[in-house]
């Protein structure tokens, strides 16, 4: 089994590369490298470049750019994968209300490319997707036969990259995460984690709510989810919900902070985008498919914040 890894220096390309190397699954992992020593140090390898390799060992990230529609055809003949699992996308929610073309690019177009060449080459692609599909106004938690209605640009190029996933791809796995965390990029907890350092006073949300999930525990479920083959839709995320107050609040129990934290309204923070107030999901059907639910939230930050811990030497 080898798996190609697109996006793979993200949180969840990162973690999902170890629980390959954990498993001894070999993977090909790709990202969109910005820094030419780099792309160089990749472009001077032969082709099939990963496959010579003890499984899960010694990769390196090569670039590629999914956006590029003759490059992906390309390295995925070169490399022939047994399975794609798209991580590459524009995460910036706030940024994606001005530079829209650049997210439709990202997160509908690129998923496109790869689910073309997937179906070309029959093979299974998992895509992941988001809550900013929903517009939050349900009152209780989304289940996947709920419709979308997305308030930003940034859900909405979302929104449209699983349409054309679905399209074009008929062994497509469509998995809505939400409030992700890990130790590959900035998210949410590191910021409050950044904050608590510089302030004893801090606010937070209490009017957004959904499920804060750590890529981890997300990295396992998806690839049990793949050797399923029970293609589809599903919500992916930790069990239980919360508030960006009551997230930021158990984070800073959790570090033995000693300053206030004050629950208040979200349009208190300036933002371009606007996000759904209650988008938390329901992960019904992902049990009765993978045999388990992911960890409570509350388990899954206190061993991130643990590997926080680990990481930097403390
Ligand atoms: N983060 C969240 O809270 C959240 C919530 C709901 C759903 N999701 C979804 O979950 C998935 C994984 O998210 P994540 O948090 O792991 O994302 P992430 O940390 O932002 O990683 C995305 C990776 O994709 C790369 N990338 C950007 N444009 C690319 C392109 N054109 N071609 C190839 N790679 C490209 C990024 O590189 P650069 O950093 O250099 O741009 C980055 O390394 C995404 O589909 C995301 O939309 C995330």
């Amino acid at each position: 089994m080898k798996i190609f890894i697109t996006g793979a220096n993200g949180q969840l390309g990162q973690d999902l590369q170890k629980e390959c190397k954990r498993r001894g699954i070999d993977f090909v992992a790709t990202d969109v490298l910005k820094n030419s020593s780099q792309r160089a140090a990749c472009s001077t390898r032969s082709s099939g470049f990963a496959s010579n390799q003890e499984p899960g060992t010694g990769n390196r990230t090569c670039s590629l750019d999914i956006t590029d529609l003759h490059a992906v055809p390309k390295i995925l003949a070169e490399t022939k994968p047994d399975a794609i699992i798209n991580c590459a996308a524009y995460n910036a929610v706030d940024k994606a209300e001005e530079d829209w073309k650049t997210a439709f690019m990202v997160n509908s177009f690129g998923p496109r490319n790869l689910a073309i060449i997937s179906e070309e080459l029959r093979i299974p692609l998992i895509h992941f997707s988001t809550d900013a599909v929903f517009d939050g106004t349900k009152g209780s938690p989304y289940m996947i036969w709920d419709e979308p209605n997305p308030l930003s640009k940034y859900g909405q190029s979302k929104l449209f990259g699983e349409r054309l996933v679905s399209q074009h791809c008929t062994r497509s796995f469509i998995l809505r995460l939400s409030w992700v965390f890990g130790m590959g990029n900035i998210n949410f907890v590191k910021k409050v984690l950044q904050w608590s350092k510089e302030t004893a006073e801090l606010k937070g949300a209490y009017d957004q709510t959904s499920c804060p999930s750590y890529t981890v525990d997300l990295a396992r479920a998806i690839l049990d989810l793949l050797n399923t083959g029970a293609y589809g839709l599903y919500h992916l995320t930790s069990s239980g919900y919360a508030s960006k107050y009551e997230l930021a609040q158990e984070t800073l129990k959790l570090v033995n902070w000693k300053g206030t934290i004050t629950p208040v309204k979200s349009s208190e923070f300036e933002s371009a985008a606007q996000r759904p107030e209650f988008s938390a999901m329901d992960s019904f059907p992902l049990k009765e498919t993978i045999g388990y639910e992911l960890p409570h939230w509350k388990d899954a930050l206190a061993r991130f914040l643990q590997e926080i811990k680990r990481e930097s030497g403390g």
